[in-house]
């Protein structure tokens, strides 16, 4: 009877039809009860609401979530792994100032353990802070300073919290991972899981130098600001893809392990504007002992041949062995497993040694359950595995894992299982020869010439290259040669780009913002070096944005190996193409129906990559023949994917996707009617792209349907739809008509049909209608198949 007139009393009511009260604050002696969960603490700003959320059946926390039209998203949670009865719990801010959650059977499930004597508020602010304050504005206790798994802008995250997952999607109690301040200041990712624990954000296996980091600021501070720029103390950064003030965000440590930021957008959807890891794979504990990761098109986990899964609604547990067998005095095998690969766990390592000679190795150690064996620097290295964690394939990791089974077993030696259906995925082992640095030597004995002549000249060079980094400033740290050792990636210098290129004299393309030059690196690999026009852009941005591009790694997306920001020079440089461009190969004979059907299969893994496991803000933009190039084998590599962010930020203004980009011909009907862009723009460009591939017809031309006796030229997707409806009698008969001459004879003409059709639900007006980019690689691994 007490507590209802008290809340009458003492906050301000908001009058609202289904009887449920909206506080603007809780005063001594009142409570909130999760029998009405419709009452809740309200932000003025009206996006917050905090009070009793259902979590489960008849269960509830006390949290804070983002009001329903914000998109309702719990942002904070009080008593995450005690959820209380719906029936007689409360929450009640008692006379001596301290904050009580009570479960039905009055047991206080969660305290603030303060201890006022005046008069104490709990409101909450419009940033999502709920606060215990006096009336002189003291905060006695704040829900900012005990996150669970999100962190709202002005946040800090600090050496006292830490982000925690939630379990699953619907399940908000404690997950096994982690962000957090390490001992060294890192801001790291942990996975804790109920067997292991492992760190796998920032990438292990490249130092933390290398990943932009530093151990020296002991601050250990992070806070997102409300423009998306996110920065903590140890160095590190980044930028949210819709940069500016406006949308609402958040950045939560997500249930499978990764760190996303969040922007809300009009539909009330969360964009995912940044993530930690872009490849889904690399993330730890998702897959648990004795199993691989893979990627295409979704994550998935699945068991090494003769294992079997532990349990199917959590693969944290892994797999366990069919058999009971131990490999002390018995006879074993390999399967072999291509491109896979698991992380730690090394009983050993061998370099330079051959495929028998890694295999004895392993068979010599009874705890040795597989190695792996690949090809670097030019060199077979061996690592065998005395445990088998965080494995994954990826197409593009260079080197295949050999499990160990026992003599007798029935598996394949050649474990296909875990390899795509589609034939054109083989993924060739590409050697990659980096010359051993012929300067080291040279430098070693100059380092002892200089110490025989004397300290003094010695004190001079150190001086000289003290200055040297001196006066290049913060720029420093990637000054330093290789920036990641596991990736290539690297910086450049201006005078080496010019020498290499030959001062720029062998142009091999224009457009995407600068031309494209061919060059020849100092360790005799071919580049395609693209130099940018004129950019205004600080080289800490430009950096930062093209180390993520750097890290993209997909086969069907070209790759960049480094790139140069000296004064208002910028270039990237990226792997050279030995066929060119698409556009280039369709008005070449040789360019057959095997070829164009391979490109379009490879363009669309590229981008689908690129929208599914990367981010919304790797939008291409400008997908076009020119910018399909092909290498040796004719596999199809997307190119200038991220430029077109990377330019725009020159003129940062923010309204980043307002400007029309892309190409006549190519560009989706959104930019047109100035619509929201979405992924759906490349999904339009690339159906353009298979049309041209079909018909041969370049999509800037105008088309006559004579069979309807008109004279009015189309477009090409009108006069291919029309064409398409005229012979609409059986599948592949007419068809030829539409057809690029050069082809028709080699292909089969139901495939092409249905690749056209494929290719019309992705230029749909309506953007809806189409498929994503994810959908069109299985509608085209599917033709691949069906033979
Ligand atoms: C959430 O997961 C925990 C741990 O697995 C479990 O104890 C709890 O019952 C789950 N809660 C719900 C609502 O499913
Ligand atoms: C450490 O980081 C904090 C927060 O980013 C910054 O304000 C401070 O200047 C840094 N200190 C040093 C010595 O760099
Ligand atoms: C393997 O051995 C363990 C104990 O050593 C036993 O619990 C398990 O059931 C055995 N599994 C099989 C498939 O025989
Ligand atoms: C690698 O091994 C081969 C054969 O054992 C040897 O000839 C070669 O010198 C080794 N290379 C290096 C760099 O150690
Ligand atoms: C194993 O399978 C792969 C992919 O199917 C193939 O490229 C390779 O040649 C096969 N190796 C052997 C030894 O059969």
């Amino acid at each position: 009877m007490k507590t209802p007139l008290l809340l009458l009393l003492f906050t301000l009511m908001i009058p609202s039809p289904s009887s449920s009260i909206q506080l603007q604050s809780l005063s001594k002696g009142s409570s909130l009860f999760s029998d009405k969960p419709d009452d809740v603490l309200v932000s003025p700003n009206g996006v917050f609401f905090a009070g009793f959320y259902g979590v489960g059946d008849n269960a509830y926390c006390f949290a804070i979530w983002f009001a329903k039209s914000f998109g309702s998203t719990v942002v904070w949670i009080a008593n995450r792994d005690h959820p209380v009865n719906g029936i007689g719990s409360s929450l009640s801010l008692v006379s001596d100032g301290n904050l009580l959650l009570t479960d039905a059977g009055q047991i206080n499930i969660w305290v603030t353990s303060t201890i006022s004597t005046s008069s104490v508020h709990l409101c909450l602010m419009d940033t999502g802070n709920l606060v215990l304050e006096t009336s002189k504005n003291f905060i006695l206790w704040q829900s900012f300073d005990s996150p669970t798994d999100t962190l709202l802008p002005q946040q800090p995250l600090t050496r006292n919290t830490k982000l925690v997952s939630s379990r699953t999607r619907g399940n908000y109690s404690s997950g096994s991972y982690s962000l957090y301040f390490d001992n060294d200041n890192v801001l790291r990712i942990l996975f804790d899981g109920p067997m292991t624990s492992s760190i796998y954000w920032p990438d292990p296996s490249i130092s933390i130098w290398s990943a932009g980091r530093t151990t020296y600021n002991n601050t250990r501070i992070g806070v997102l600001d409300l423009s998306g720029h996110f920065l903590s103390s140890d160095s590190f950064k980044f930028l949210a893809a819709d940069l500016g003030e406006g949308p609402k965000r958040r950045l939560t440590i997500d249930f499978d392990g990764n760190l996303r930021l969040y922007s809300l957008n009009e539909k009330l959807d969360w964009d995912v504007s940044w993530q930690a890891i872009n490849a889904p794979c690399k993330t730890h504990g998702i897959c648990g002992p004795n199993s691989i990761c893979v990627y295409e098109p979704d994550r998935r986990c699945s068991c090494l041949p003769g294992f079997v899964v532990k349990d199917r609604t959590d693969w944290s547990y892994g797999c366990e062995s069919r058999s009971n067998f131990s490999f002390e005095g018995a006879k074993s095998k390999f399967v072999n497993l291509h491109n896979v690969d698991f992380y730690g766990y090394d009983l050993n390592f061998f370099h330079n040694v051959t495929w028998e000679n890694c295999k004895k190795n392993c068979l010599q150690q009874f705890t040795c359950k597989a190695f792996m064996y690949r090809m670097d620097n030019g060199m077979y290295d061996c690592y065998l595995k005395s445990f088998l964690l965080n494995g994954y394939r990826a197409p593009d990791f260079q080197g295949s894992m050999y499990l160990r089974v026992p003599e007798d077993s029935s598996e394949s030696l050649n474990d296909t299982s875990h390899v795509l259906s589609c034939s054109s995925e083989a993924h060739e082992e590409l050697p990659r020869m980096y010359k051993e640095k012929h300067d080291t030597r040279y430098l070693r004995y100059l380092f002892w010439f200089v110490s025989i002549i004397g300290g003094v000249e010695m004190i001079c060079i150190i001086l000289g290259w003290w200055f040297l980094f001196k006066t290049q400033g913060n720029s420093s740290i990637f000054d330093q040669g290789y920036l990641s050792a596991a990736s290539g990636f690297r910086k450049f210098t201006y005078a080496e780009l010019k020498k290499e290129t030959r001062c720029f004299t062998e142009e091999i393309g224009r457009g995407g913002g600068g031309v494209v030059y061919k060059g020849v690196l100092s360790d005799n690999r071919v580049a395609a070096i693209k130099r940018l026009h004129e950019a205004n852009q600080e080289e800490g941005e430009f950096f930062a944005e093209v180390s993520i591009i750097g890290r993209i790694n997909h086969m069907n997306l070209i790759e960049m190996w480094g790139f140069c920001a000296e004064g208002k020079h910028r270039l990237l440089v990226y792997e050279y193409m030995e066929h060119g461009s698409l556009a280039k190969n369709l008005l070449s004979n040789v360019f057959d129906w095997e070829k164009r059907l391979k490109t379009a299969l490879g363009t669309a893994k590229g981008l689908a990559y690129l929208h599914e496991e990367c981010l919304e803000w790797v939008l291409h933009c400008d997908v076009k023949p020119q910018n399909i190039l092909l290498d040796e084998n004719f596999n199809p590599k997307v190119a200038d994917f991220g430029l077109s962010k990377l330019l725009d930020r020159g003129n940062l203004n923010n309204t980043d996707f307002s400007a029309i980009r892309g190409t006549r011909g190519y560009m989706a009907p959104e930019w047109v009617y100035s619509l929201p862009i979405t992924s759906k723009v490349d999904v339009y460009s690339y159906g353009i792209v298979v049309l041209e591939l079909v018909t041969g017809k370049s999509p800037t031309g105008s088309y006559v349907v004579e069979s309807l006796g008109e004279t009015e030229p189309r477009h090409l997707v009108t006069w291919v739809r029309e064409k398409i409806e005229a012979n609409s009698t059986s599948m592949g008969s007419g068809f030829e008509e539409i057809m690029d001459s050069r082809i028709v004879e080699q292909c089969d003409l139901v495939k092409a049909e249905i690749l056209m059709r494929i290719a019309l639900q992705c230029v749909e007006e309506e953007r809806d209608a189409r498929p994503t980019m994810k959908q069109v690689v299985e509608m085209l691994q599917r033709l691949g198949r069906d033979h």
